[in-house]
């Protein structure tokens, strides 16, 4: 670390020691057992962090903000720089930890401050939303210095959006807290973080611990799979148009992430099909055939293993047993037909069937798009349910990310009699 960084990190640090007792001279600092309450709370919050999609939605302020509110910047700055610790930063360096501190503090005692400056609870909207504005700003701006002097800069404006996104939620989240606490105490607070936080996790649908474990399960298949980069291509894009055709043919709005997350999962059985019948090149014999189509029970059996609550287990497995099943009746494993096989395996049919005939593969040139819709038409109702067919191929005409690059020749002449067609 250069020492122009260490210095600042140093002068942040001492800046907010500085700011301590000047802020606790300033406003009062009566103890109260409640003070104890937030801190825990707050530390919680900080070692279970609410994730949505990808993003860490952080509602550190909104937690922080009936302290600010009720007890002053003061007890607003030292629960800052006590409660918001995360385990994983013990191991930081020293200076980074006490900058981490230190610059939550600062980012509280300010907000809090600006809140009281333009009236407090008298004026709460401008009040809060001021008070919000100065938190981001500050963390924001103090973080950067530390980057900005550390010679980085990339990522800079994606953060500074980042944070301008989260500003409004914050703002209306702390709004709720502030009047939880207002009327129910700490009880208030603490029913609030935990309404929130199961809503925000899906755990109202057993969502939690299920999503970190399907996320597991996809990350270690893509490195499984790192290897056949065709078929990676395959798993991104059947996922990609299934979770497109789901939006649109009404299925529900929870299970999409899932189902997303889930077509990933619907070869899994290949894992334990030999390679010499998935990547043989000609016609496969009989017997050969007849191993291939058992990849669906095999991903069945595979996917029972993962403790899952029954309303995951039960869309996961159906992708992997049902997507071969046909619309008519003449499909495998069990042969069920029409609607009785479960629309999530029929959605995954459609995006897998039109994925095998447009996605590129090293073997063979995909199909043009007006080709593939066109054998589309020809399958649906037979191999596929029809309907699903119909806003497919809508969504196809009008999306140009689903379609195939055109006029590009077809090569794989004879692929109607490949058993291995629609397999993959
Ligand atoms: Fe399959």
């Amino acid at each position: 670390m250069k020492p122009v960084q260490k210095a600042y990190l140093g002068a942040v640090v001492v800046l907010f020691l500085a700011a301590i007792p000047a802020f606790a001279h300033a406003f009062d600092l009566t103890y109260d057992l409640r003070v104890l309450i937030f801190l825990i709370l707050l530390l919680l919050n900080s070692n279970h962090q609410v994730r949505v999609g990808r993003d860490i939605f952080s509602i550190n302020f909104p937690l922080l903000f009936p302290i600010l509110a009720f007890y002053g910047p003061a007890w607003g700055m030292i629960l800052a720089a006590l409660g918001l610790v995360a385990k994983d930063e013990l191991a930081d360096p020293k200076i980074i930890f006490l900058f981490n501190r230190a610059s939550m503090g600062l980012a509280a005692g300010a907000s809090g401050a600006v809140f009281l400056w333009l009236g407090g609870v008298d004026s709460l909207v401008s009040a809060l939303l001021a008070a919000a504005i100065t938190y981001s700003a500050v963390n924001l701006g103090l973080f950067w210095g530390a980057k900005l002097l550390a010679g980085q800069n990339e990522g800079a404006f994606s953060s500074i959006w980042e944070s301008v996104k989260t500003i409004l939620p914050s703002f209306a989240l702390a709004a709720l807290f502030y009047y939880a606490y207002e009327f129910l105490d700490v009880f208030g607070v603490i029913g609030g973080y935990y309404v929130f936080v199961t809503i925000r996790s899906g755990a109202l649908f057993g969502h939690l611990e299920t999503n970190y474990r399907i996320s597991l399960i996809k990350s270690i298949l893509r490195a499984v799979y790192a290897k056949d980069q065709d078929l990676m291509q395959h798993l991104e894009n059947v996922a990609h148009y299934s979770k497109k055709l789901a939006k649109r043919c009404g299925y529900p709005r929870w299970k999409l992430q899932l189902l997303d997350e889930a077509s990933y999962f619907h070869d899994i059985g290949k894992l334990e099909i030999s390679d010499l019948i998935l990547k043989k090149p000609g016609r496969l014999t009989n017997d050969e055939y007849d191993e291939m189509k058992s990849h669906p029970e095999k991903g069945m059996r595979f996917l029972q293993e993962i403790p899952l609550p029954d309303t995951h287990r039960e869309l996961v497995q159906n992708i992997a047993l049902y997507h071969h099943e046909r619309f008519d009746g003449g499909g495998y494993p069990h042969g069920l037909r029409g609607e009785e096989i479960p629309l999530e395996a029929r959605i995954v049919a459609v995006a897998d069937t039109w994925e095998a005939m447009t996605g590129t593969r090293n073997y063979r040139e995909p199909m043009t798009t007006s080709e593939a819709i066109a054998e589309l038409r020809r399958i649906k109702g037979t191999q596929l349910d029809p309907s699903l067919v119909d806003i497919f191929i809508d969504i196809v005409e009008k999306d140009y990310s689903l379609q195939s690059h055109p006029a590009r020749p077809r090569v794989a002449a004879g692929m109607e009699e490949n058993p291995k067609k629609g397999v993959y």
